[in-house]
């Protein structure tokens, strides 16, 4: 089967050759960070419309985290778009991250829509190092559909312990590696990488994100694996849930 999946694999490198070159040359890799916040946009309508209960529940505790403070103090990292902000407790104060400065006016545009929330700045940073952000600040970190796009998880987590609070809460959505091995999900996940990742701005299909939170050592860890019912269904296998520092 490793054979079958190699051979498929160099055919689509021969395939995407004229895209790698780009790639190498950081052509492709300038006009991805362009039109990414396109496509996210995009997206965002579709699968906020398929993911819109899921994501209901997920986030219904989060006002039991506000702590002491008056209000609850979140952080998104990898905000993209702002996909997130219609499901996030009223008078929440929130604080968006992102590596890619070319989300800003699509930010804008749903922060503009979502008036029952209070916005911090816009930090322009990565997740694996947010030294704008200072520790124990948070009550509660989110986190959905950035992990595919960053080989880096452990050092992600690391970051996110550092800024939450004590007894704080982290929230994940994340597509991930089928963990039916034999199905064939799996094995196009497997075969299609490569070229997924080239096309899709670094986002891997394959990641493992479950063993990273594990091995993470919150002191409470509620994640499921979910069939998540989108029409893409290389994406379609899911972590939900939150951990608690
Ligand atoms: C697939 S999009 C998901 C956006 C949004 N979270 C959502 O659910 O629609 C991945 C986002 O992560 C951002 N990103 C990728 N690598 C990052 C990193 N190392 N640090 C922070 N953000 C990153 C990308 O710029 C993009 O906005």
């Amino acid at each position: 089967m490793s054979a079958i999946i190699l051979i498929l694999q160099l055919i689509l490198a021969v395939i995407m050759l004229p895209l790698y070159i780009l790639y190498y040359l950081g052509i492709w890799g300038l006009v991805l960070k362009k039109i990414f916040p396109f496509f996210m946009a995009k997206l965002t309508v579709t699968y906020n419309k398929v993911m819109e209960e899921k994501k209901r529940n997920l986030f219904s505790n989060m006002s039991d985290f506000a702590g002491t403070s008056k209000e609850l103090r979140l952080l998104e990292i990898g905000c993209g778009t702002g996909a997130n902000f219609k499901f996030y407790p009223i008078g929440c104060r929130v604080t968006c991250l992102d590596i890619n400065p070319n989300f800003q006016k699509f930010l804008n545009k749903s922060q503009a829509e979502s008036d029952h929330l209070k916005f911090d700045n816009f930090l322009v940073a990565s997740a694996e190092n947010m030294t704008p952000v200072a520790d124990a600040s948070m009550d509660v970190v989110v986190c959905t559909l950035l992990t595919c796009s960053v080989p880096n998880t452990p050092g992600i987590l690391k970051e996110v312990k550092r800024v939450l609070r004590p007894g704080g809460a982290f929230y994940f959505l994340e597509h991930v590696a089928s963990t039916d091995e034999s199905g064939w999900i799996s094995f196009f996940q497997k075969v299609l990488n490569p070229t997924w990742k080239l096309i899709f701005d670094g986002c891997s299909i394959r990641r493992t994100t479950w063993k990273d939170l594990e091995d993470a050592k919150f002191s409470e860890l509620n994640l499921r694996h979910i069939y998540a019912p989108t029409p893409m269904k290389l994406i379609n296998p899911h972590i939900i849930g939150y951990a608690v520092k």
